[in-house]
């Protein structure tokens, strides 16, 4: 559930009128609802229930501070990818401390930046990687928490771009040479091991896998205590899905306690990595329709927001709900493909869609929180969009559109 509702004919951004928004900070424009990222973020929390648990918002879903703020201020941890992605976790007030680091190109600068920030666990994706982060410990004088991503190879049934539990994808060690590692991993001077963690994909709408992948993990956790290797905590990542159009993915507390639950009786802490189930339905895109061009077979909306603000459709064909702002029935319904104005076919933001509306026209993406905003770029020097954050009647600017001088800035000329 969100704070994007219809009164009459207005969409509002909780108590906040998206068309006043529009006109107060232009357009292309994300907004974000406070009140529905608070809301997803406890779905997890509560779920796990007296289980000790630390809920890592997945940083790459949407990484604005402010954004980051809210999260931090309910005491959550982090899932990060990056050095400049736990750089805005502490610009945000976030505590390193609850930071898992995943990702499989760690550089030898960003481990020792996340060794010396204190972070709590890397989450190492190769044997490679286990060995970097050896020889970067000992050379701080520093002990690294770390625990292995593992493979559980089940197929997610998503897209094959957000896939990523299967043995052919780059991700994590093969559960089966995971008891190998763990060994060696024991042997190594300035490594602690902590936990287990895995992350089989994104936007599933089925707990079934979840569920699959975690036993197999569990099994995983009983062979090591076996040879007596104990973990304390198991990292289960990302990957529930939301409703873009009509999936019907496990509501996040069905979820999270459908996991807590296959805990039951162990003594694990439990980590959850969600980004989408957080933020998808959390944040819209709203933009201007500019002209309505009618061709032969087909009507365009041809809009002022394009692929370089939101390329999910692009690169997914992913679908996205599309609505007017402002709902009208003085003008008649019509099938649109709502484009962008950059000189691709693909730049297309939905098509064959339904919608009453002229040029001038406000409409609005939805379930665009989530990988909208944090995958743009100025492709066709096109200056990137403002984001705002709604707090039941009050806005705040939380990023400013990008200028055109910006757009240069670190560029320079050849002397002549
Ligand atoms: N943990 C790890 C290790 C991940 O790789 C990811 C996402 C997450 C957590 C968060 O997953 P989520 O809960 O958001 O599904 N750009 C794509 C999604 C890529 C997801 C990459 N990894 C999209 O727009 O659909």
């Amino acid at each position: 559930m969100d704070f994007f509702n219809r009164k009459q004919h207005s969409l509002f951004a909780e108590q906040c009128p998206v068309a006043e928004l529009a006109k107060q900070y232009g357009t292309p424009l994300y907004i974000y609802s406070r009140a529905t990222i608070e809301r997803h973020w406890h779905a997890f929390d509560q779920a796990a229930g007296e289980r000790p648990h630390l809920v890592c918002y997945a940083v790459k879903a949407n990484s604005n501070i402010a954004v980051l703020n809210v999260m931090a201020r309910l005491g959550s941890g982090f899932d990060i990818v990056s050095k400049g992605e736990l750089m805005r976790v502490i610009e945000a007030g976030g505590d390193p401390k609850k930071v898992v680091f995943s990702g499989v190109g760690k550089t030898s600068e960003e481990i020792a930046f996340a060794l010396n920030l204190g972070i709590y666990c890397f989450n190492v994706e190769s044997a490679a990687e286990l060995e970097r982060i050896q020889s970067v410990a000992q050379g701080l004088n520093k002990v690294a928490p770390i625990s292995l991503r593992v493979n559980p190879d089940v197929d997610a049934g998503t897209h094959p771009y957000i896939s990523t539990g299967l043995k052919e994808n780059k991700f994590g060690i093969s559960i089966e040479q995971a008891p190998e590692l763990y060994q060696y991993a024991s042997t190594l001077s300035h490594i602690n091991i902590q936990g287990v963690d895995c992350h089989i994909g994104s936007q599933l709408t089925e707990i079934l896998p979840f569920l699959d992948a975690l036993d197999r993990v569990l099994k995983l956790v009983d062979e090591l205590a076996e040879q007596g290797i104990a973990l304390s905590h198991i990292d289960v990542g990302g990957g529930l899905g939301v409703c873009y159009d009509d999936e019907q993915p496990p509501h996040p507390k069905e979820y999270a306690e459908a996991i807590a639950q296959k805990l039951t009786g162990r003594d694990l802490t439990l980590i959850y990595e969600p980004g989408r189930a957080v933020m998808a339905n959390a944040g819209i895109l709203v933009t201007e329709v500019e002209y309505i061009k009618v061709s032969e077979d087909r009507n365009f909306a041809i809009v002022d927001a394009a692929m370089n603000d939101l390329i999910r459709p692009a690169l997914y064909q992913a679908w996205q709900a599309i609505i007017p702002v402002e709902q009208r029935d003085d003008v008649a319904s019509a099938q649109y493909d709502v484009v962008g104005p950059i000189c691709e076919t693909g730049d297309f933001l939905g098509k064959d869609r339904a919608l009453a509306i002229s040029a001038g026209d406000l409409l609005a993406i939805r379930s665009a929180g989530a990988y909208g905003f944090t995958m743009s770029s100025n492709y066709n020097s096109r200056p990137r969009a403002a984001e705002v954050m709604v707090d039941g009647s009050e806005s705040y600017l939380v990023r400013k559109r990008e200028t055109f001088s910006q757009l240069w800035q670190g560029e320079s000329l050849l002397p002549l």
